[in-house]
């Protein structure tokens, strides 16, 4: 029960990302691209405000944080897969040519990341403030991982 409200209100939240930045990050001639972007962006906008109260810019409260943590293990099973179909490798994108080149690497680093994710949505719920955090940067370490190799700092091609 608990959890399907949480995916109710994960799936109105979604719906309004897609509704709003139209601009930012749905191109109609490039869905792939918006697709895992527009992942990434709710990956990025769930765990941001998670560190910011890791780093004590917004006060600590467990049970929003592992609110959030459930949010951030449940996207990050969304198959963005699909979203690196092969030829997508083109376009208003960050992601680098070397995904496609090393396709088991990139799809390790996408299982450690969801690995990590699920251990910090059991962390965060254990009521264990150290243990979630030392989670949390458990979990940052794995989208470095792949960020490091596989997404540029600006896009490419364009
Ligand atoms: C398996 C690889 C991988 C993992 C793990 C990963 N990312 Fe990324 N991320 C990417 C790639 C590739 C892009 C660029 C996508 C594009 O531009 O097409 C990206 C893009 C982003 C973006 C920009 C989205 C936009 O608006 O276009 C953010 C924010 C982001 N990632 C945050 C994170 C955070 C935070 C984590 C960990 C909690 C994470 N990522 C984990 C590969 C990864």
């Amino acid at each position: 029960m608990r959890i399907t409200s949480r995916n109710a209100v994960l799936a109105a939240s979604l719906s309004i990302v897609i509704a709003l930045p139209a601009i930012a990050h749905i191109e109609r001639g490039e869905p792939l691209q918006s697709l895992r972007q527009s992942f990434f962006a709710i990956v990025g906008m769930t765990f941001g405000p998670m560190g910011d109260m890791v780093k004590g810019k917004i006060e600590w409260d467990g049970a929003t944080f592992a609110a959030w943590a459930d949010d951030l293990a449940a996207v990050s099973q969304v198959s963005v897969e699909r979203g690196f179909a092969p030829g997508s490798d083109k376009g208003k994108t960050r992601a680098k040519p070397a995904i496609w080149e090393n396709p088991d690497d990139f799809a390790e680093k996408l299982a450690n990341f969801r690995r990590e994710a699920a251990a910090l949505a059991v962390a965060a719920n254990s009521g264990d403030k150290s243990a979630a955090i030392a989670q949390f940067k458990q979990t940052g370490g794995t989208c470095k991982a792949c960020h490091d190799n596989y997404k540029s700092r600006g896009y490419l091609y364009e």
